[in-house]
């Protein structure tokens, strides 16, 4: 079959093995010819089949220590007629590359926010991974989370909070801008929000990890966070989702004592900067902004995708000597998007954009190219009118 991509509004209907192959690929190779660091050798990501996770995966495995790792991840399987989605794919081809070099790359698919999942994964570490990990990477981004204990699914909602905010988003499969409206958040949506993206299941798997005795001494854990600045701060950082972060970076100061006082290890937030990914198109203003934000940082010769991103982390910060982190523990890489002068010029793009001229004056072809990407679509290298054998593809496990 050949596949093409399937877009309706801002969401993607399906992706394409072969690109995935090349996309996961391409991060491996980008990670293998950078500098590399001594760092974690033995790695639990949840949320690790895209995005920041994905990153953070192929960094540890094949830019840093040669970790061996598990990743958990919710993804939907293919068949003989349709193919997955795309972290599916990614799951496969990551796992397959990692033991191509001699690599535990062991994947869980299912709900991470349950203790069934948590109960199978500390399992499996200890009689299968050598009994301890030194490293949670925390990247799960969802909109839905079943409270493990009531059972009750709470549902996050991006909106303002206290006024109602009317801002352009991005359509790309009509490559336009339309405007959209939100109403603020009720109390019960914001506290929803912070049920389904704060820090309330990192901190059930940190419990679940120390009690169960399957963590080092030192052991280091991790969960990403985002700031961003004046244009999304009212759907952002004061919206529902911010209350969320905040609620995230305050778990890490108090998972940062506890594990400090009992094994010697330590958990933080990292700030990452606006990247595209699957989570971050649903955000209103946020896409739009991320475009404005690639062209300044370009010329500026900053500009870095989630790759480049999250390697760079590990490299000069987690276990470099280049740490960042501000008065309230939170390690910085975002500061380059930070910058005062990129911000400003930002700014100054961003007020003048219409419907009309947003193509000129964002970088909305990298911004539909990275969308695409992230499915497998649109990389260079890939034969996209060739035939893919979805029987085959379907055998393949992750
Ligand atoms: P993504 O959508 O690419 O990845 C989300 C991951 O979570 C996927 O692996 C998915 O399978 C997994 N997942 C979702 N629900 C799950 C469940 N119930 N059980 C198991 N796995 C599940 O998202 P992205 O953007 O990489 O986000 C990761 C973190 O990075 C989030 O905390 C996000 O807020 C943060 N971040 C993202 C930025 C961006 O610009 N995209 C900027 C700064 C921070
Ligand atoms: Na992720």
């Amino acid at each position: 079959m050949v596949i093409k991509p399937r877009i309706k509004g801002s969401l993607a209907l399906n992706a394409h093995p072969v690109g995935c192959k090349k996309a996961v690929e391409d991060q491996i190779e980008y990670v293998k010819s950078s500098t590399s660091y001594n760092g974690a050798k033995k790695v639990l990501i949840l949320g690790a089949s895209s995005g920041y996770g994905l990153a953070s995966r192929i960094s540890l495995a094949f830019g840093g220590s040669k970790a061996d790792t598990i990743g958990v991840s919710f993804e939907k399987e293919g068949n003989g007629r349709k193919p997955g989605s795309a972290g599916w794919y990614n799951n496969i081809w990551f796992k397959e590359a990692a033991e191509k070099e001699g690599l535990v790359a062991k994947n869980f698919i299912g709900d991470a926010f349950s203790h069934e999942m948590r109960d199978e994964v500390i399992k499996y570490i200890k009689e299968e991974f050598g009994g301890e990990i030194d490293l949670l990477v925390y990247s799960l981004a969802s909109g839905v989370r079943k409270d493990p204990d009531t059972g009750e699914v709470y549902r996050s909602q991006l909106r303002p909070k206290g006024v109602s905010i009317t801002g352009p988003t991005f359509n790309v499969e009509k490559e336009s801008i339309e405007e959209l409206t939100l109403d603020p958040a009720t109390p019960e949506d914001e506290a929803n929000t912070i049920k389904v993206m704060g820090g309330e299941d990192w901190n059930l798997w940190v419990d679940a990890l120390t009690e169960a005795n399957v963590v080092s001494k030192g052991f280091q854990t991790l969960a990403y966070s985002y700031i961003g600045a004046e244009i999304t701060r009212r759907i952002y950082r004061e919206g529902t989702i911010g209350g969320a972060k905040e609620h995230l970076e305050n778990t890490a100061l108090d998972l940062n004592k506890k594990l400090k006082d009992s094994i010697g290890g330590s958990a933080h937030v990292a700030v990452k900067r606006a990247i595209v990914t699957k989570a971050s198109a649903f955000i209103p203003i946020f896409p739009l902004y991320a475009t404005v934000l690639f062209k300044v940082m370009e010329e500026k010769g900053i500009e870095e995708n989630a790759i480049a991103h999250t390697h760079r982390l590990f490299t000069d910060m987690i276990f470099g000597d280049k740490m960042e982190m501000d008065d309230k523990g939170r390690i910085r890489p975002d500061s380059w998007e930070m910058r005062e002068d990129v911000q400003r010029e930002v700014m100054e793009i961003y007020k003048d954009i219409t419907v009309d001229n947003f193509k000129e004056l964002t970088d909305f072809a990298r911004y539909k190219r990275d969308f695409m990407q992230l499915n497998g679509f649109e990389i260079d290298g890939v034969d996209y009118e060739a035939d893919v054998d979805l029987e085959a593809m379907a055998k393949l496990r992750p």
